[in-house]
């Protein structure tokens, strides 16, 4: 880090608050939280961190290492606004804006602050950096303020500011994996009643995540588009959401008209996975958790149709690996990541064998985020569960 992009060199003097937020990997249930349905995600090692100071003014600076461009430029771009006078279109900022006008309106009360970002989960990879920057910012804001502020209601904070600020109607998944699971146990999560439970993965499993190299950007338009699809197909079927329609009602689908049935089938069919999914890992059937995986993309690409020919083949090469049980899109799809599901021990050679034949015949970069290979994420991670640093 140059002195010039430090907390200091930006703003003269010292952060006083520290926080950060994972991204997430979701194992299984995409494109099921906006119809409140089932999801089951995990976090994933890389982190969004966050330092921040508070002012005596209204006033926010804020700086970031990896949105927007600052990052190309060689002079760092302090953003700045008034409390009370956020406005959208701003690029990155408005995730921060989009936190202090929704924390205002919900009647907490806030002041001016100085804040650093920097990150580690890669933009448009499907894992979650939007999530992870909201986390991070409202935990610091959290204990800068000593905002009375719990897990929940922040994790539906960062997503109202998401919806309402920023303009990207998403679900709730997102913000409830930063905010609460951790990299060895499933959130599994209803995404209606927000009630979750933690899953532990098998001793026996480990998990591979690949990024496509392929940036997600754009998809918005599309995301928005199935969304109300799925909000279409339940008013046809007459139900509140698609979560409340199950498997045994998949013949109502008939009536419905094309794209919607597909749409349809794909929620209703993937909540069922979810829980499927679930009953594996308390099993500890891997080879069915595999196939859950496996029908999922089928199914995402199929009738969801969100998928791309890169994350297609990367799906595939995965299929060809030893050790592979199985391995699906993650995420909101256009791009982005693959989750996959091998023997432990066996995903790092995986996913480095499948990195390097998706860039021979793709051309491509792929990059493996999980298991992760920064040493210092290596370390924190053994000193947090208590066994030996490395000497
Ligand atoms: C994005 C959204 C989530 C969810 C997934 C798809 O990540 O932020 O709310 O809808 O897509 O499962």
């Amino acid at each position: 880090m140059s002195d010039e992009t430090s907390f200091a060199g930006l703003f003269g003097r010292a952060p006083e608050i520290h926080t950060d937020a994972p991204g997430r990997v979701n194992l299984i249930g995409e494109h099921t939280d906006y119809s409140g349905g089932f999801v089951l995600p995990l976090a994933i090692p890389q982190r969004t961190r966050v330092e921040l100071a508070k002012r005596e003014e209204p006033r926010v600076r804020a700086w970031s290492a990896n949105f927007g461009d600052s990052a190309d430029r060689e002079t760092p771009e302090v953003e700045e606004y008034r409390l009370g006078e956020e406005e959208p279109g701003h690029g990155w900022i408005d995730y921060v804006q989009g936190i202090t006008e929704v924390l205002r309106h919900a009647g907490y009360t806030l002041g001016g602050f100085d804040l650093r970002v920097e990150s580690d989960v890669p933009l448009g990879s499907g894992l979650s950096s939007s999530a992870a920057l909201e986390v991070a910012v409202l935990r610091a804001l959290r204990e800068a303020y000593h905002l009375d502020l719990d897990d929940l209601r922040l994790a539906l904070a960062g997503q109202k500011a998401e919806n309402d600020f920023v303009g990207a109607p998403v679900g709730i998944m997102d913000q409830m994996a930063s905010n609460l699971a951790d990299e060895t146990t499933a959130l599994y999560l209803d995404t209606r009643s927000l009630h979750y439970e933690k899953v532990p993965l098998p001793a026996q499993a480990e998990l591979l995540v690949i990024n496509s190299g392929v940036s997600h950007r754009n998809a918005t338009s599309e995301y928005r588009t199935r969304r109300r699809e799925c909000e279409a197909a339940a008013e046809l079927l007459s139900v509140p959401q698609l979560r409340d329609v199950g498997l045994q009602d998949l013949w109502r689908l008939g009536t419905l008209p094309e794209p919607l049935d597909r749409r349809a089938r794909h929620v209703i069919t993937e909540n069922a996975r979810v829980r499927s999914a679930v009953a594996a890992l308390r099993e500890r059937d891997l080879p069915r958790l595999g196939k859950l995986l496996d029908a999922s993309h089928e199914s995402l690409r199929n009738d969801y149709e969100v998928s791309i020919p890169e994350i297609d083949r990367l799906v595939e090469l995965a299929k060809e690996e030893p050790g592979v049980f199985g391995a699906r899109l993650t995420g909101g799809g256009f791009g982005g990541s693959i989750v996959v599901v091998t023997r432990r021990g066996a995903a790092r050679e995986a996913g480095e064998r499948i990195a390097k034949r998706y860039g021979e015949e793709i051309g491509k970069q792929a990059t493996v985020m999980v298991p992760a290979y920064s040493p210092e994420t290596i370390l924190t991670r053994r000193t947090e569960t208590g066994a030996q640093t490395p000497s």
